[in-house]
């Protein structure tokens, strides 16, 4: 398990800054603003100068109650740009601007192999500072809506791979964040699982929530309400 405390948690209304932008500079309706966002990785170990510049200057606004696909090749920089958003990656140059509480979903999911999911609801719960009735309820709702209470009491190490993409899911699900980042959650999910997924997303949309989700299947297009794509280190509308 790595990097469980790395989750970013603001408190609801309290717009975070990430970089040199003032606080409140949010866009009118937007929980989301990120301007110039430029990142480079080091190609190898033993060539410090030899870099990969992934992100070249990236733009994108998340207004309220918006569902947004982020579509792009492999490669392209979407998990970057990702983890940029969440706070889990630092840009090396760019302003970054959030409001309320954000849930992240990491393409490879981020679990403690000897924990059972319960033991994750609970640990997760308690990072984001919510109360134990709160958590209690909340992972309720997500067992039922996943289908996957049966593994209540399982090991992460044992859970199939799309039962661990339900609890991957469901552990950003788990404090009703604001904003909802998803890294190609649906991975790996059965058909009956797939068409959950979309009802809590329409869900959210309907509460005013945002979410922002990397996908690579074309027949979802219809189910965003706009698509960016990540291409040549920018983000494009599509
Ligand atoms: N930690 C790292 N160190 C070096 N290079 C990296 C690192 N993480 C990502 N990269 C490189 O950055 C580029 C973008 O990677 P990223 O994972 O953001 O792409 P992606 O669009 O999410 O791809 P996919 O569709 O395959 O998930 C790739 O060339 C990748 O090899
Ligand atoms: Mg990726």
């Amino acid at each position: 398990m790595q990097r469980l405390f790395s989750i970013k948690v603001a408190a609801p209304d309290q717009a975070e800054t990430l970089a040199a932008e003032p606080k409140g500079a949010t866009h009118e309706g937007s929980v989301l603003t990120a301007r110039g966002i430029e990142k480079s990785y080091r190609r190898n170990l033993w060539s410090p100068r030899n870099r990969v510049q992934v992100l070249t200057g990236a733009d994108i606004t998340l207004g309220q109650g918006e569902v947004v696909g982020l579509v792009g090749e492999n490669g392209s920089g979407k998990s970057t740009l990702m983890r940029i958003l969440v706070g889990d990656l630092r840009a090396d140059a760019g302003t970054l601007t959030r409001s309320g509480l954000v849930g992240y979903c990491p393409q490879e999911p981020l679990v403690y192999p000897r924990l059972t999911c319960d033991e994750h609801f609970e640990l997760f719960g308690h990072a984001y500072g919510m109360t134990t009735q709160h958590e209690r309820e909340s992972r309720a709702a997500i067992y039922d809506s996943l289908g996957f209470e049966r593994f209540a009491e399982t090991r992460a190490e044992r859970l199939s791979g799309g039962t661990l993409a339900k609890l991957n899911l469901g552990l950003a699900l788990l404090p009703d964040p604001a904003l909802l980042l998803l890294d190609e959650p649906y991975a790996g999910f059965d058909w009956d699982t797939y068409l959950k997924f979309w009802d809590l997303v329409d869900e959210r949309r309907v509460a005013g929530r945002t979410v922002l989700i990397v996908s690579h299947f074309v027949v979802d297009e219809a189910r965003f309400d706009r698509i960016v794509e990540i291409r040549d280190g920018k983000a494009w509308p599509r």
